[in-house]
């Protein structure tokens, strides 16, 4: 559609991935940072996701240049089958579908990678993302009050998760939450 196209990451693009990363960094209302990562350091990212197994997607535009990106990595600390999952589309392709696409493409190879669960942290007031992520089957399970700080400027998020299989949770609490969750301190809702 449109000559746009959803390819594995590799190195052969990573300066307009980088572009397109500090783009959306900039708008500042986003992602966690402000501001992209050199070069050197998106290297080493996207070999690190090869080498570990991580899905990592890339949406191509028709100049060949990396306009979107979708990556699904391990985190310390957090069981082996939980996959924290990173998005962004450059501003002139959202709302037409490819991000859409670009992660039920990662959560796929994550689910034959062995990953069982899936989960992000967003923004409060990113309302687009927060919709996209329901509608793939994401539901919010936390809240974190101050969750994200970017240049001394905090915000509220959402942590959501997407399950492949039944987990069962220890510590059980009352109707509405299932306990701390371990390793995080975020206390979950109960899922419906
Ligand atoms: C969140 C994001 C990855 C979703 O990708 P996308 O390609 O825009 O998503 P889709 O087109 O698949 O779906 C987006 C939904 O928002 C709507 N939308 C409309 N205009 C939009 C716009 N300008 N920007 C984003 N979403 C828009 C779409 O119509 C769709 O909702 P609907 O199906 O209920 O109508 C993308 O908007 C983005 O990169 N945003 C900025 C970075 C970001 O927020 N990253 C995630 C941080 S947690």
């Amino acid at each position: 559609m449109n000559g746009l196209k959803i390819v594995r990451s590799s190195e052969r693009y990573v300066e307009s991935y980088c572009e397109t990363f500090d783009e959306v960094a900039r708008e500042g209302r986003f992602l966690s940072i402000s501001q992209g990562y050199p070069v050197e350091e998106m290297i080493r990212f996207i070999k690190t996701c090869r080498q570990c197994g991580y899905p990592q997607f890339l949406l191509i535009d028709p100049e060949g240049r990396a306009a979107g990106w979708c990556d699904i990595v391990r985190r310390c600390g957090e069981p082996d089958d939980v996959g924290f999952l990173g998005v962004g589309i450059a501003a002139k392709y959202r709302g037409m579908g490819w991000g859409s696409r670009l992660m039920s493409a990662a959560i796929k190879d994550a689910k034959k990678r062995g990953f069982n669960e899936i989960r992000l942290e967003v923004r409060a007031s990113n309302y687009n993302a927060i919709r996209t992520y329901s509608r793939l089957g994401f539901v919010r399970i936390a809240y974190k009050s101050e969750g994200v700080v970017t240049d001394g400027v905090a915000e509220d998020i959402w942590v959501m998760s997407l399950y492949s299989r039944e987990i069962s949770h220890e510590g059980f609490d009352g109707d509405d939450f299932f306990g701390i969750f371990p390793n995080t301190g975020f206390r979950f809702k109960k899922q419906r």
